[in-house]
C-alpha cells in the first residue's frame, strides 16, 4: 500500500499505458480518476474497480474541460497529490514535410498544451498545500528519435524539457516533477508508431531494445508508483527511461 491515503488524476486513463498506472495506483491504495476523452471506456473501467475510482470525461487540449476535471476532483477527493498526464497521440509515420497541419496541431494540443492546462488547473492547489507530485509521460522518442515520427518525437523532447523546468520551478513549494520515456509498448497506440503491424515490423522495432520485449502497461505503472510515492521524495526533474535499454 505505497500509495495508501493518496489520490491521483490519471489522463488517457482508460487505454493502454494510463490504464497500467490506474490499476498498479489502485492495487498500492490510491483512489483514482480516469480522466479520459472516452467517457465510456472511463467509465467502464471505473465501475469494475469499485469505490475509490472514479471516470471523467475530459479532453486535455481544451482549457474549460481541464478545468472541469480538476474541480471534480478536488471536490471529490477533497485534494489532489498526484498528477499523471499521460494522454498523447502521433500523426503517422510520414515525411515530416507532409504531416498535415491539423494532425500536426492535434498532436501539438494533446501531448504538449495539456501540460500547461493542467498545470495552470492543479499547481496553484499543490502550492497551497506544500506537496504533490507530477508525472510526465514522454517517450524513448523525445531521447532517440526515429525517422518519420518528427512532430510526435518533437513534442515529447518538449515534454521532457517542460518537466524539468517545472521541476526548478516548483521544487521550493514542495511540489515534484518527473516523466517516464516508454519504449515501444504492447498498447492500442503500437500500431500508429509501427506504421504497418507485420511481424516484420516488429522484428524491426524489437531488435532495437536489448531486453528484447515490448514495454507493457504494468511496467509503466511499476515505475509510475515509484516516481509518485514518498519513496521518491528526493526524485525530481528525471526523465526515466523504461526501455529495456533502447537509449543505450
Ligand atoms: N505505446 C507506445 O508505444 C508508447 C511509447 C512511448 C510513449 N507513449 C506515450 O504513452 C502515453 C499513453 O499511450 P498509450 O500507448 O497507452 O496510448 P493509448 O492510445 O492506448 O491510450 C491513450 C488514451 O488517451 C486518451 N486520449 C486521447 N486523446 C485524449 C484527449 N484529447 N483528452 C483525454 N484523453 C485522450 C485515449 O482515449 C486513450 O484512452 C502517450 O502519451 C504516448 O505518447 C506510448
Amino acid at each position: 500500500m505505497r500509495l495508501d491515503g493518496k489520490t491521483a488524476i490519471v489522463t488517457g486513463g482508460a487505454s493502454g499505458f494510463g490504464a497500467g498506472i490506474v490499476r498498479k495506483f489502485v492495487a498500492e491504495g490510491a483512489r483514482v480518476m480516469i480522466a479520459d476523452i472516452n467517457g465510456d471506456a472511463a467509465r467502464a473501467m471505473a465501475s469494475d474497480m469499485g469505490d475509490g475510482v472514479l471516470a471523467q470525461t475530459v479532453d486535455v487540449g481544451d482549457g474549460a474541460s481541464v478545468q472541469a476535471m480538476a474541480d471534480a476532483a478536488l471536490s471529490a477527493f477533497g485534494g489532489l497529490d498526484i498528477l499523471v498526464n499521460n494522454a498523447g497521440v502521433t500523426h503517422l509515420p510520414t515525411p515530416m514535410e507532409e504531416v498535415s497541419e491539423d494532425e500536426f496541431d492535434r498532436v501539438v494540443r494533446v501531448n504538449m498544451k495539456s501540460v500547461y492546462l493542467t498545470a495552470r488547473a492543479l499547481v496553484p492547489h499543490m502550492k497551497s498545500r506544500g506537496t504533490g507530485a507530477i508525472l510526465n509521460i514522454a517517450s524513448t522518442a523525445g531521447v532517440s528519435p526515429r525517422p518519420r515520427l518528427n512532430w510526435y518525437n518533437a513534442s515529447k523532447g518538449w515534454m521532457i524539457t517542460a518537466t524539468r523546468t517545472m521541476a526548478v520551478e516548483l521544487a521550493p513549494d514542495g511540489v515534484r516533477v518527473n516523466a517516464l520515456n516508454p519504449v515501444a509498448g504492447e498498447t492500442p497506440l503500437l500500431k500508429s508508431f509501427l506504421g504497418e503491424d507485420t511481424p516484420e515490423m516488429r522484428a524491426k522495432f524489437l531488435a532495437t531494445i536489448p531486453l528484447g520485449r515490448f514495454s507493457q502497461p504494468e511496467d509503466l505503472g511499476n515505475a509510475a508508483c515509484f516516481l509518485c510515492s514518498d519513496e521518491a521524495s528526493m526524485i525530481t526533474g528525471v526523465a526515466m527511461e523504461v526501455d529495456g535499454g533502447r537509449c543505450i
